[in-house]
This record gives C-alpha cells, sequence and structure tokens, in this order.
C-alpha cells in the first residue's frame, strides 16, 4: 500500500533524522529513538519531541536540530504515528 507522500511515516522520515550517537546514547535511558514500538507511544514520541523542541536534546553546541527537522517530527506525531 503506498503512503499518502505528505503523511510522514517512521522508517523513511524520522529513523534517518537521528544519528547512531543519539541512538546509543539514549538507550541505556529506555528512550529507543530507532524502535518504532517504543516512538509510536504517543507519551514517548511527545517526550522526545518535547526535548528537542526545547533544545535540550541532542546536547552540545550546535547539535540542535534545525526548525524543518523538529516541525517534520510534529507532523509525523499530528499525522498519526505511522510506521
Ligand atoms: C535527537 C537526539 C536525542 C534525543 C531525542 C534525546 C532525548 C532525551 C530525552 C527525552 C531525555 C529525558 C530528559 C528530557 O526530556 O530532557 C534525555 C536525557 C538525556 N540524554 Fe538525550 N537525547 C538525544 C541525544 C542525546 C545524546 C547524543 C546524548 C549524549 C551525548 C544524550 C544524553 C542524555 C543524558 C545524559 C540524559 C539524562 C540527563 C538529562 O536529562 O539531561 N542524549 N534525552
Amino acid at each position: 500500500m503506498t503512503q499518502d507522500s505528505a503523511t510522514p511515516g517512521f522508517e523513511h522520515d524520522i529513523l534517518p533524522l537521528f544519528r547512531p550517537v543519539d541512538i546509543e546514547h539514549m538507550a541505556p535511558f529506555g528512550v529507543q529513538l530507532d524502535q518504532y514500538t517504543y516512538m509510536s507511544v504517543a507519551a514517548n514520541a511527545e517526550r522526545v519531541y518535547g526535548s528537542i523542541a526545547a533544545k535540550r536534546m541532542p546536547p552540545g553546541g550546535g547539535n540542535a536540530w534545525p526548525d524543518e527537522k523538529v516541525r517534520l517530527l510534529r507532523s509525523w506525531i499530528d499525522g498519526g504515528l505511522l510506521p
């Protein structure tokens, strides 16, 4: 089934936003950025979104996401957390 290209999906649009270092550093905290089963739980997605939108994550000068990436994550959540 072809997905509406206007609605972001996890594998195609969201997973590539995370660097290997993001996934590796957050896994021990139970924040499984590369796992759809984790990320598709709305409360988890909102927590991740909140940390990025507030620029707490990823840490380090210059690592904050540009608005375009933040908006893409927001549209994925608002679009129903599609795989
Ligand atoms: C896009 C990438 C990342 C996301 C979405 C993310 C997400 C989160 C979330 C949701 C928390 C829980 C506390 C909060 O809401 O702020 C957290 C905490 C934490 N993260 Fe990340 N993280 C990312 C990258 C990283 C990286 C690259 C590192 C290490 C180099 C890191 C280290 C930490 C540490 C040490 C904590 C616990 C202390 C704290 O709350 O500040 N994170 N992260």
